[in-house]
């Protein structure tokens, strides 16, 4: 995710407020810290991988002189978290800094193409092109402005981008930019400021002014100017007032940290469609030649593999084992060898479970594939091979966007796979890669249609003794991470299971108006999964379904029902409807005045056994 921010003051020096707004931004990453200043045409940098205390107390990051300069502190996702990948990046001769958050896609091409030009890279960052293309286009047109020669790159940049730009060239201003990463503007007396988010500079100043989407700002001790990338048009907006706390800016308005990341999957939803394809082709390559292939992790990252193992299954006709961490060597660890591949995923890379069993497998010559979102963890240290999901830290402790992000990718590479062994038609997987792309949009659909009914349904049901949570298919996946959700922060005990297993025990527990809630895609299994409603309808269970827009049939049997938007696949449906039950187990949480950021008795990362 990264933080960036840049200031020119009218007085004084900015070190000092560019490490304190940084400080403040850490939220959105903080595996490495870098400040670049311009004093007397000179510009001056200190960075380090670490958090910001850690390497300011070595560096002293304040003593770094100029009134104007550019920060940023890095949630690595292309190239490991050291000194070497750590922003601001560079040109070759120095006189251009760049801080940057969000993924230049087509990087690749542009690093080729600029070394065949004699640049020199020194970090495996998508970042570094950027300064690199703004030198190679001041060559070439050397009569070109500062201004204008980053104006003319960024129109060669696709992908996401939020940037912070100096260079001696044009010592007294900031050029920053946008295309969908954010970025917000800050003005008091003493300056101008441009950040990641609002909380950066909020201390100093609440006047704030919104960046679009395709605008480059100028920022200069005057003020700023704000123009069209496309045309240079001119664009005139005001500061607006700011009238958030400082608690309440850092969670962007929302009350707690686990629903602004609810509404944040959109946005990391696209970032996980910006893959490195280098990573999901090397992974795609050992899948295709393993073997057996154990799904392995915990928790909702175990769900995440247990919808895996149907999308590889029914697109690359893989058969994969879902397994969970804590039981891998006990089941697994005698006869785990040389011919067998583990893909292991955890959000953080560090819990104790998976890497015990990863350890175990290591040990045994076994192939480790990990999916994490902590790139620089221990799983990414023991992977053969690892790719990072992208979905900036998470810091309410029930997983939500980083368990869509975890599918997300485990879905492409289902798909990769299955292009790569032919077995699905070229129609079928343009038709799912075009619904991938869709997703994002899909799920912000769902949050902004249907977070009023899941707070009216969990105002009805907060009461309830118990829940289930069934589903058939790839659904049971979905169900089991309702449960969870359930359990882990509203502590209402929640059972979920294959919808067809009720007849085989559970449903002896149901009676009159015992919560059901069922999760109905229309895919294969619809038709069953009707039986098994009226099974639970007649001995007097309430029904709460996640339907398709337009199940009218499932509609008239339910209780209460809740939308996602129709024609999802059924192998990519666990992540439009589990957003419904991320909602639902907030507001249970809610109406029961519990904190749902911080659940009793749980940690964000879990490295113990
Ligand atoms: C539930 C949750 C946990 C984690 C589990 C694994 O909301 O967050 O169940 O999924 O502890 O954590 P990672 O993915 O970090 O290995």
């Amino acid at each position: 995710m990264c933080g960036i921010f840049g200031c020119v003051l009218k007085e004084g020096n900015a070190a000092p407020v560019i490490r304190s707004s940084l400080k403040r931004l850490e939220y959105r990453g903080y595996d490495s810290v870098g400040i670049a200043t311009i004093s007397d045409g000179k510009i001056y940098l200190k960075k380090d991988q670490g958090k910001i205390d850690d390497v300011h107390k070595i560096l002293n990051l304040d003593d770094l002189p100029g009134n104007i300069g550019i920060g940023h502190t890095r949630w690595a996702t292309h190239g490991a978290p050291l000194k070497v990948n750590s922003h601001p990046h560079a040109d070759c001769t120095g006189e251009i800094m760049v801080v940057h958050n969000g993924i230049i896609e087509n990087f690749m091409a542009l690093r080729t193409e600029l070394q065949n030009l004699d640049h020199t890279f020194v970090s495996k960052t998508d970042t570094e092109v950027i300064p690199h293309l703004i030198e190679e286009t001041l060559k070439e047109n050397p009569k070109l402005s500062f201004v204008d020669a980053v104006q003319e790159s960024l129109k060669r940049l696709e992908g996401s981008y939020a940037l912070a730009i100096i260079s001696t060239k044009e010592p007294d201003k900031i050029i920053c930019a946008r295309n969908e990463s954010p970025l917000v503007l800050g003005i008091n007396g003493n300056g101008v400021f441009c950040a990641s988010d609002i909380p950066a500079f909020l201390p100093v100043t609440n006047k704030a002014v919104m960046v679009n989407n395709g605008e480059l700002v100028i920022l200069t001790a005057q003020g700023y100017e704000i123009k069209k990338i496309r045309d240079s048009s001119p664009v005139s907006r005001e500061p607006v007032t700011i009238e958030w706390t400082a608690e309440m800016a850092v969670k962007q308005g929302y009350p707690h940290f686990m629903i602004k990341e609810i509404h944040e999957q959109p946005e990391t939803l696209r970032n996980t469609l910006r893959m490195q394809e280098h990573y999901l082709d090397l992974l795609t390559t050992f899948l295709d030649r393993a073997n057996e292939v154990f799904l392995v992790a915990c928790g909702t990252s175990y769900h995440a593999c247990l919808a895996a193992s149907y999308m590889f299954s029914k697109l690359a006709f893989l058969p994969t084992y879902p397994v969970y961490a804590s039981e891998f060597i006990e089941q697994h660890g005698k006869s785990v060898n040389i011919d067998s591949t583990i893909l292991a995923v955890s959000q953080s890379g560090e819990t104790a479970d998976t890497i015990a069993a990863v350890t175990c497998a290591q040990q045994r010559a076994a192939t480790i594939l990990s999916l994490t979102n902590v790139i620089g963890s221990t799983l990414t240290r023991i992977s053969r091979v690892y790719i990072g999901q992208q979905s900036g830290p998470e810091i309410g402790v029930a997983a939500t966007k980083t368990f869509t992000s975890q599918l997300s990718v485990l879905a492409q590479l289902a798909l990769r796979l299955a292009k790569k062994r032919g077995k699905v038609s070229q129609d079928e997987i343009d038709s799912l890669e075009e619904n991938l792309d869709k997703l994002p949009d899909i799920v912000d659909t769902v949050v902004k249609t249907q977070e009023e009914k899941v707070k009216q349904i969990a105002k009805k049901y907060k009461d309830s003794k118990v829940f289930f949570f069934l589903g058939r298919g790839i659904s049971t996946a979905t169900a089991y991470e309702g449960r969870l959700k359930l359990m882990e922060i509203a502590y209402i005990p929640s059972i979920a299971f294959p919808a067809g297993e009720s007849k085989h025990g559970p449903i002896s527990l149901v009676e009159n108006g015992f919560p059901v809630v069922f999760i109905c895609p229309k895919d294969d299994s619809h038709k069953t999964l009707i039986g098994n409603i009226m099974e639970m309808k007649a001995r007097g269970a309430s029904i709460i379904a996640v339907v398709e827009e337009g199940d009218e049939e499932i509609k008239t049997l339910a209780d209460e029902y809740v939308e996602v938007p129709k024609g999802i696949p059924s192998v990519l449906s666990p992540i439009p409807f589990a957003v419904p039950l991320q909602l639902l187990a907030y507001y249970v949480a809610l109406e029961k005045g519990y904190n749902p950021d911080m659940p009793r008795n749980l940690a964000k990362s879990v490295t113990v056994k």
